[in-house]
């Protein structure tokens, strides 16, 4: 990256990336569900909303380390199609925060060349945050850096639900045979069309579930589930994190250090 941040001292440097770590072994794509914000600010009696807050900085530190350290995707769980049954309250300081952030960090993001998307049903989002992410989108659209998706309002069913609709319109128009529906062209109809699959799902304040995220492309993913509650997710977090995806051993369904199956003989 050649630009970084102005905003200080400590931003404007790249960090390396530690010396433990296998650069070539690195996930390409993170998937985090960022969970505990409340609870965090429970904790050090605040309000529940202080914890989005500080949630919003250790995203900032998350995206600019693994952009740093050369992670090519970063896809955060911001906002579930659940998380509407929260109080009316939380709900809009939430919107309300999503569009400050994006407004302060526009520049930024582009200075650095993130390209940002936002994913999820964008529609039922209030009008001046559809406005914003339009804007944000196209103005990184063309960026060369890390992919930062942001899932608002996004649930792994519903994405589903809307792909298999798109392809039963596109059948029914005559576009498309039933038996041509395999497994990438339904991954072509999701909000991450074009991106590969996370490799490393993280989530944080020790719950051990997916709570609807990404359900189709987290199917190979390695899961660190960390007790760590969000706004505490820092270098160390995020370095753990990576160690133990590095320890881990994937075989997608085959056997460990078996490169030819004919080996194996019938
Ligand atoms: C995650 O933190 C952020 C969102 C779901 C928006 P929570 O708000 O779920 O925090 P806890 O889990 O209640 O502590
Ligand atoms: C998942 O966290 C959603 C986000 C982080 C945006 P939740 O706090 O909503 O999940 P549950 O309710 O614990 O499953
Ligand atoms: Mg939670």
């Amino acid at each position: 990256m050649s630009q970084r941040l102005a905003a200080s001292s400590d931003d404007s440097k790249l960090r390396s990336l530690p010396a433990d770590l296998d650069p070539a072994r690195l996930p390409a794509h993170i998937a985090v569900i960022m969970d505990g914000n409340g609870r965090w600010a429970q904790a050090r009696g605040l309000p529940r909303v202080m914890g989005h807050r500080a949630g919003v900085e250790a995203l900032k530190t998350t995206l600019r380390l693994c952009s740093d350290w050369g992670v090519r995707a970063l896809t955060a769980y911001a906002f579930s199609t659940e998380n509407w049954s929260r109080p009316g309250d939380e709900v809009n300081f939430l919107m309300a925060l999503f569009e400050r952030v994006l407004q302060r960090e526009l520049q930024a993001l582009e200075a650095e060349q993130v390209r940002i998307r936002f994913l999820g049903d964008l529609q039922a989002l209030p009008d001046r945050l559809q406005t914003l992410i339009q804007e944000a989108t196209s103005r990184t659209a063309e960026n060369s850096g890390i992919h930062f998706n942001v899932c608002t309002n996004y649930g792994g069913r519903r994405e589903l639900v809307q792909a298999a609709r798109k392809l039963a319109a596109q059948a029914l128009r005559g576009e498309i045979s039933p038996d041509e529906i395999d497994e990438n062209r339904l991954a072509s109809e999701l909000f991450t069309a074009g991106e590969q699959d996370p490799d490393l799902l993280i989530r944080t304040s020790g719950e051990r579930r997916i709570s609807n995220f990404l359900l189709w492309q987290l199917a190979y993913a390695e899961i660190h589930v960390t007790d760590v509650f969000w706004p505490d997710f820092d270098q160390l977090a995020l370095l753990e994190a990576l160690r133990d995806f590095q320890s881990r051993s994937r075989r997608f369904g085959g056997l460990d250090g078996l490169t030819d199956p004919g080996t194996l003989g019938s």
